[in-house]
């Protein structure tokens, strides 16, 4: 019997490429806590579909040993939620492959009951569009018996031109409405909840504009380096695999106007406005509003070109053309095998106009909102205090906010309930995808030449080039809020 409260419908998840790490490690974990919390149709099923020799009993041995160390009463969860698994061996390109997994769906709902479907492609780039066409040939997409919808993974696209062709096919088989680019950090708590802190409090929104505010940072910092990935990151690097669509979808939700309502088209419409505000450089200009680096050793890794001028690093400077945000610059900053794994959004306010206490030669530390995205999941903002004692001297303190740990589920698992329930608020449209194509195109061509733009090199395990910190320029400093 399925759950009263649960909201969906029952249907057949399909993953393409489902032998490979994402579905071991995100997406079984996130669909068997789906399943075994009750939030999923008691009759939902999930087959894996790829062109390793698996065959159910190994597809399910293989996504148990993602899973880790399990207890008993999990472990009988999990069971139960391995018997609604199957495996079919083939390709998402193939006819004859699609032909068989078709009949194997229709046939769970030989009983006469809707036959919804999702389809994720958790495939390589390069198989998108031709997966795409298959589905459409094989008459997969038709909605006649039962919803359609297709989850692809990022990168959508490797600049405008191509990710305006990948739209193109995707819009001659499906609906906008049937499709689901998933940017996982939407589906992180956090990320959220910035639209809760924005959105739910007054106190915040006065000063949420150029008047107050005198820059925006927005860091995602990895400890981690490419971790056997080279292969395709030597070609994507910090711009495509991060900048394109991670950072630019945090700018766009914390530059954004308030939307109508919390619904998908409201909301996307504000990000939309947003990408669209932000000043389209030339070549030039890219070159001189950025910084990219490279960490020591990259070259010599498995799947690098020994001469790659692939950017490991890098941190750019954004301008909103818009009336709230004329004159306030935004940084995003990302990069890997750096001193600590740590995505933040920090809101730098301008410093009082003027002031009266003795500070002792240091200026007043301006008010600092720092929205800390992982780890520490919380929000800290600094402010100026009287420093106990005989004298009117100043500090600053932080009030902070942390989410009990155990509550922060893995995005995944949102956004995967979010596609079962058709929300495509957490999802990128088709116009966010090309725009923000727009504004990473010039960086990724400015890159590509060595005369416009510097590669440096840095340690790994250190802050970044120490290039970074000039670009900032004092007195702005990076922020990175330290655990203590
Ligand atoms: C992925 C990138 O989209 O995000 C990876 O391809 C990166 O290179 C990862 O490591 C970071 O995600 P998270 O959730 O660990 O911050």
């Amino acid at each position: 019997m399925a759950d009263s409260s649960v909201k969906n419908e029952r249907l057949t998840i399909v993953i393409f490429g489902a032998s490979g790490d994402l579905t071991q490690r995100k997406l079984a974990p996130a669909l068997f806590h789906l399943q075994s919390s009750g939030a999923l149709h008691q009759m939902c099923r999930f087959v894996g579909v790829a062109r390793s020799e698996l065959d159910d009993e190994s597809f399910r041995a293989k996504l148990a040993e993602g899973m880790g160390e399990m207890s008993p009463p999990e472990r009988e969860a999990w069971d139960d939620f391995a018997g609604k698994v199957s495996y079919i061996r083939g390709s998402s390109t193939d006819d004859a492959s699609l032909k068989k997994i078709d009949a194997a769906v229709s046939s769970f709902c030989s009983d006469g009951s809707a036959d919804n479907r999702i389809y994720y492609l958790a495939l390589g780039p390069s198989l998108y569009a031709g997966t795409l066409l298959a589905l459409g040939r094989c008459g997969m997409l038709n909605e006649s018996g039962g919803f359609r919808r297709v989850v692809i993974e990022k990168p959508f696209g490797a600049d405008l031109k191509s990710a305006q062709a990948l739209n193109e096919t995707v819009h001659s088989v499906l609906n906008e409405s049937q499709v689901f680019r998933i940017d996982h950090y939407l589906g992180k708590e956090t990320v959220q909840n910035l639209l809760v802190f924005r959105f739910a409090n007054t106190i915040f929104e006065p000063l949420w504009n150029r008047n107050y505010v005198d820059h925006v940072q927005v860091s995602v910092l990895e400890s981690l380096d490419t971790e056997g990935r080279a292969g395709y990151y030597d070609g994507a690097g910090v711009l495509r695999d991060m900048m394109q669509s991670h950072l630019l979808q945090l700018l766009s939700l914390v530059a954004m106007e308030p939307p109508a309502t919390s619904g998908a088209n409201a909301l996307r419409n504000e990000k939309a406005k947003v990408l669209q505000s932000v000043r389209k450089y030339d070549i030039d200009q890219a070159a001189a509003n950025s910084v990219r680096g490279q960490y020591a050793g990259y070259r010599g890794e498995e799947g690098v070109a020994p001469s790659s001028g692939t950017a490991t690093f890098g941190a750019i400077r954004l301008h909103i053309d818009n009336w709230r945000w004329q004159g306030v610059p935004f940084y995003l900053r990302s990069g890997k095998a750096l001193s600590a794994k740590t995505s933040e959004i920090a809101v730098q306010f301008r410093p009082p106009p003027h002031t009266i206490f003795d500070t002792h030669g240091r200026d007043v530390t301006p008010n600092l909102l720092q929205i800390s995205i992982q780890p520490h999941e919380g929000v800290h903002l600094t402010f100026e205090n009287k420093k106990p004692g005989t004298r009117m001297g100043t500090a600053p303190e932080i009030l902070e906010y942390h989410f009990p740990p155990q509550l922060i589920r893995d995005s995944y698992e949102r956004l995967l309930l979010d596609a079962v329930e058709g929300d495509q608020s957490l999802f990128t449209r088709s116009d966010e995808i090309e725009m923000s194509w727009q504004i990473i195109d010039p960086f990724v061509e400015s890159w590509h030449n060595s005369l416009k733009s510097q590669l440096y090199s840095y340690e790994k395990g250190s802050s970044g080039p120490g290039a970074a910190d000039e670009f900032l320029g004092a007195p702005r400093v990076w922020h990175h809020h330290e655990v203590k």
